[in-house]
């Protein structure tokens, strides 16, 4: 085991081959702007807690009379009458809203942590010689899919798309989608079934069926990089893919063209036009940029800047910048969310950010949110701070937990590499420190490193208090560009508030430092009780006394608070103050902004004006 896991550690060290690897077989990169089928609307569902419909890896065969995913009209088959029968029938089973999740969908479902089929009939037009494809932006946590009967795919992973074929399953006419989706988290899965936020099982983001021509663009990005190119890659699949012409629009300015290889890839790599204008929070300009290619052609909405790291500063386009933020969850407003991000629902909470707290960074936390949120940041200007679940523990010395750990980077780096919003990846959240956890975190670090260095590597390191000063004691922290921590001195541990501000800190000095998180519970309305914890007042001072704290680090480059909203959580049971949710929101789950709320937006506008 040791052997393997450090000949792939070699492996992923050298050069980023192994990297390669992981580059999922198909991305469909801007398929939103291809021709496509939306599948949003009621599914029907079949429960399955006991996994009958599945055969699975433990040699379970599921019985014929409950495979769901069967291309049958079972009321039809009965009609026909005869010995055969059915333990299901999708086609009569219950109706949900999809996307969302099921928690939300039914009280029956509330805690339902298992398998769940679903199902979708939609008609779809012929092929006729092209490509057809399901895009699947993300399923909760194990998805089976099947088109007409016929397994297409199956995925790992709650937060990132995956595309399957369908050209051969697909039928003109009517198609019966069948999807298994399996909401249960263990010990080797990313994350484990322990974390600080409520399940959400289900197709959690839009399904679409895209059609492309037979040989089609399926990757094409562009970046700025600090040496002043506009660097880039266009990759064709399909008959025609070699010794193809390339062009690349970026909006009015001078096209770029480039060929194909063999292997259906050009690299894109020109001088950055002296008309380009930056993408920033204040200007967040983006262009509508054409990849064409054998007849093919794909746009996508892109912004272009720098970032980088030059001693205790990060650089925006090569200017100091301070990261104004806060940490939120995929969680829409809302007594009852279903983790279900429509464009509305993304916009309340990014225009609270930058609206309301005068805020130019977010930390989307901890996992990779919706394409619709990311695109928003883009749109509105805000910075981001993207991160996969590694999140306080996982089977670190297991190779198949780290293989899946570095295709789920993957997956969110190639999803989100064209977004000038995504300025930080992280690599890890409150982790502790152990030889086999900084193994896996470094080997993370190195694959992000190799699949796209134009961007920040951080993570949410644990401190130490040693003879009363905190300090950073982690060789993770020799891997990141950007140094962060959580700490909640003034709620977890018994400081008094007052003590906050004179804290001690012993931190590098020439090495950006953000506080990934710091906050405090307070129940929206509950005040004038003598300031104890769960109020407003307290968590409101709790605020001044932490910013006061923070003003006295002169490494500090950015902070995203604990967090935007209270959310769910099946680990915050207290019954008067919590009963189910997290409460450590500056809003209450329905939007009402706290005492805190004003605390932060005062110190950030004062910020803002003296940047
Ligand atoms: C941790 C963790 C969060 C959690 C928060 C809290 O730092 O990263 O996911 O919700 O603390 O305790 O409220």
């Amino acid at each position: 085991m040791r052997r393997l896991l450090l000949a792939l550690l070699f492996a992923i060290g050298c050069g980023g081959v192994a990297a390669q690897d992981l580059r999922p077989a198909l991305l469909l990169t801007a398929s939103q702007s291809r021709d496509s089928q939306d599948l949003s609307g009621q599914w029907t569902y079949s429960k399955d807690l006991y996994r009958t419909g599945l055969t699975d890896i433990n040699g379970w065969v599921a019985k014929s009379r409950m495979q769901r995913y069967r291309d049958i009209n079972v009321a039809a088959e009965e009609s026909r009458g005869g010995a055969g029968f059915y333990e299901f029938d999708m086609d009569r089973g219950p109706q949900m809203s999809i996307p969302g999740a099921w928690n939300a969908a039914d009280a029956e479902l509330r805690y339902y942590d298992g398998l769940i089929w679903f199902q979708r009939k939609f008609n779809a037009k012929p092929v006729n010689g092209g490509r057809a494809f399901l895009r699947f932006e993300a399923v909760n946590y194990r998805a089976y899919v099947y088109l007409n009967g016929k397994e297409v795919g199956r995925h790992e992973g709650g937060f990132t798309p995956f595309v399957l074929d369908v050209t051969d399953a697909l039928r003109a006419g009517d198609n019966r989608l069948t999807v298994g989706v399996d909401s249960t988290h263990d010990a080797q899965s990313i994350p484990t079934f322990i974390t600080d936020w409520d399940l959400y099982g289900g197709i959690t983001r839009p399904v679409r069926l895209v059609y492309a021509p037979a040989t089609f663009i399926d990757d094409a990005t562009l970046t700025l990089r600090t040496d002043g190119h506009i660097a880039g890659e266009v990759r064709l699949q399909g008959p025609k893919a070699a010794r193809q012409q390339v062009t690349v629009a970026i909006g009015s300015l001078a096209p770029a063209t480039a060929t194909t290889d063999e292997a259906g890839r050009a690299a894109i790599d020109i001088k950055a036009p002296a008309a380009l204008e930056r993408w920033s929070p204040e200007s967040p300009k983006l262009y509508d940029v054409r990849f064409s290619a054998a007849g093919d052609t794909v746009r996508d909405r892109i912004g272009f800047r720098t970032i980088a790291v030059k001693g205790g500063e990060i650089l925006l386009n090569g200017k100091p910048v301070f990261l104004r933020g806060i940490s939120l969850h995929e969680e829409e407003f809302g007594p009852n969310p279903a983790r279900n991000m429509t464009e509305q629902a993304a916009r309340a909470l990014l225009h609270e950010v930058k609206h309301g707290l005068h805020g130019n960074y977010v930390r989307l936390s901890h996992y990779p949110h919706s394409e619709t949120t990311l695109r928003l940041a883009d749109e509105m200007g805000l910075l981001v701070w993207s991160e996969i679940p590694v999140y306080w523990s996982v089977d670190w010395e297991n190779p198949a937990v780290l293989r899946k750990a570095l295709a789920m980077q993957a997956e969110t780096i190639y999803r989100d590499r064209n977004r000038a919003s995504v300025v930080l990846w992280s690599v890890g959240n409150e982790t502790p420190v152990s030889e086999a956890r900084t193994r896996f975190h470094s080997a993370m670090a190195d694959n992000v490193r190799s699949l796209d260095p134009t961007r920040l590597i951080s993570a949410a390191l644990l401190v130490e208090r040693k003879d009363g000063v905190t300090a950073i004691h982690d060789p993770l922290a020799n891997k990141l560009d950007v140094l962060a921590v959580n700490t909640y001195a003034g709620w977890y541990g018994d400081d008094k508030l007052e003590s906050l501000p004179d804290l001690k800190w012993q931190l590098p000095a020439d090495r950006p430092l953000i506080f990934s998180e710091f906050g405090a519970d307070a129940l929206a309305g509950y005040r004038n009780d003598g300031a104890r914890k769960f109020t407003e007042e307290y968590q409101a001072e709790y605020y001044r006394k932490t910013l006061a704290m923070a003003g006295k680090i002169p490494t500090l480059r950015g902070m995203s608070p604990w967090v935007l909203k209270d959310f769910r959580s099946p680990r915050r049971e207290h019954p008067v103050f919590q009963n189910g949710w997290n409460r450590k929101g500056l809003l209450s789950e329905t939007g009402v902004r706290k005492e805190a709320f004003e605390v932060l937006a005062e110190y950030y506008r004062n910020r803002a004006a003296s940047q």
